[in-house]
């Protein structure tokens, strides 16, 4: 029987994917009949697994990096130079089609070439080596480079943004947004000055109307770890532990059960159960919302959906009682949905007040469109680099490339393909794929495993760098350049997980 050697062991030909199971130079023997990718050269053709992972040489780096950095959260070592598109690489020469993408964070691909010629740009050398502290100098070029970027893609209905460092602090700033929108409008608008005893008080951290004033959130949220996020951040005590947080109210995200058509009237009830106690909550908790909070699929808390008509509803609640909409876009935005940011799947009556966003965009940040979301006074709403510029400019790299390649509609249509195969596999291993969620919301899709971190540690063995979220959905977060060759190969290697 043909075998081949991985992982240190041989095992026969047949128990592998038969990507995986060629050698490099059977690889490039079938190059003219396997695709590697249709959008960039360089990509291997399959997985490569030259040892077990980590590998000796892996081991070594570790061993000597756990001597100064904590290593205790590490997946795997990569070695980036090496990764092409959706392969990561490590220092042991393996080679592994990557759908977990740094955490649903690198959208064109692993030294994607288009980037690197922004990378290069005089332009780039320059926001790198001068970096502007943006709120007090930026740079003759930062509105153009806002205008021709970051809101070139602005949501419908929102045409400004502040520019924020990463998630966590695009939130926090959205929060302090709406802190200081609901107290200038009680205060009597943005021409009214603070009294001396409102000046005085917040400096002894009582600011009277506004620490009566919360966020609120939903259970099993995640928007961050920074102080402020933390404290909407409902997803695991271990994030939350010993950190000093806000009496904010928390309301129940709808549960949905699985498969949608089989329990429409449940999950129905269970999304209008959440908006009586979204409702009510904005109505009579002792410390009053000025904003709720929302991801438009929970992704760290376990790939929770609801269904558009949620979302409608709560903005409709939300107008009603003057509270404002924040939507947490930090994981769902650019593309991976199928649209370039998820909320424009809701076809909402009025634009969220913010949008949220990080990861793909490499950049941070929340748009809005209100002007009174501006603070009234210049430097309530500061901080040295208030963004960066380099970043921003990767971001319009990512744009033009996405817009060139038509990312968003391929991922989409490829979407729509990895759900249906995952569909038939479901059917096959009722008890292994459980839960099957994300039709119609691109790659962005996820399911159950009853042996959840067990199958995340096998898939290494065949080829695949693949992340979970909650309890035990296994998530997906391919590149916007995943094709169907590439969930061909995702495929078969989440039957030979399931079946081995
Ligand atoms: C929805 C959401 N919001 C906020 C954050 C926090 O982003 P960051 O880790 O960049 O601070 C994350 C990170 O996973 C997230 O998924």
């Amino acid at each position: 029987m043909a075998a081949i050697r991985v992982g240190g062991a041989i095992r026969p030909l047949s128990s592998v994917p038969t990507r995986i199971a060629l050698s490099s130079a059977k690889q490039s023997a079938v190059s003219s009949v396997r695709m590697a990718s249709s959008f960039y050269s360089g990509e291997p053709e399959g997985p490569v697994l030259k040892t077990e992972i980590p590998g000796p040489k892996s081991k070594e780096v570790i061993a000597k990096l756990d001597k100064v950095f904590d290593t205790r959260s590490l997946n795997m070592l990569a070695d980036y130079t090496q990764s092409t598109g959706n392969y990561i690489v490590d220092p042991d020469g393996n080679k592994l089609l990557d759908v977990y993408a740094q955490i649903a964070s690198i959208p064109i691909g692993y030294n994607n070439p288009a980037l690197k010629k922004v990378a290069e740009s005089p332009e780039m050398v320059s926001s790198i080596i001068n970096r502007p502290a943006l709120g007090n100098f930026p740079s003759h070029d930062w509105a153009e480079i806002l205008e021709t970027g970051i809101l070139k893609v602005a949501p419908p209905g929102l045409n400004q943004v502040f520019t924020a460092m990463a998630g966590s602090d695009a939130n926090e700033t959205a929060y302090k947004a709406a802190f200081m929108w609901r107290r200038q409008k009680e205060r009597g608008g943005p021409a009214v000055e603070f009294t001396e005893e409102e000046l005085e008080s917040s400096m002894n951290n009582q600011s009277p109307g506004a620490s009566q004033l919360s966020i609120l959130s939903f259970k099993t949220a995640f928007h961050g770890r920074l102080f402020g996020s933390l404290s909407t951040t409902r997803s695991k005590p271990i994030h939350k532990m010993d950190i000093p947080a806000f009496d904010w109210p928390q309301a129940t995200f709808p549960q949905l059960k699985y498969p949608l058509e089989e329990h429409a009237e449940e999950n129905a009830k269970a999304e209008a159960d959440s908006l009586a106690e979204v409702e009510h909550l904005i109505k009579n908790y002792h410390v009053p919302p000025c904003a709720v909070i929302v991801e438009p699929i929970q992704s760290e808390g376990g790939d929770n959906h609801a269904s558009p008509d949620f979302f409608r509803k709560l903005r409709e609640i939300t107008k009603k009682h003057e509270v404002l909409l924040i939507v947490d876009e930090v994981q769902t935005g650019v593309g991976a949905t199928g649209k370039f940011w998820a909320h424009e799947h809701w076809d909402l009556p009025s634009p969220p007040d913010m949008v949220t966003f990080s990861k793909k965009a490499q950049t941070a940040g929340y748009y809005f469109g209100d002007p009174s979301l501006r603070p009234n006074k210049p430097y309530r709403q500061f901080n040295t680099w208030m963004g960066d510029p380099a970043r921003a400019l990767l971001f319009r790299g990512i744009i033009d490339e996405v817009q060139r390649l038509g990312l968003v509609e391929h991922t989409a249509k490829v979407g729509e393909y990895l759900y249906g195969k995952l569909e038939a596999l479901a059917s096959k291993y009722p008890g292994q794929i459980q839960n099957l969620r994300g039709k119609g919301q691109g790659t962005f899709i996820a399911f159950d495993n009853p042996n959840r971190d067990e199958f995340l540690k096998k898939a290494k063995k065949f080829g695949i760098n693949i992340g979970g979220s909650g309890t035990s959905a296994v998530r997906l977060r391919p590149m916007l350049i995943f094709e169907q060759q590439h969930a061909d190969i995702l495929l078969a290697a989440v039957e030979k997980i399931i079946s081995s």
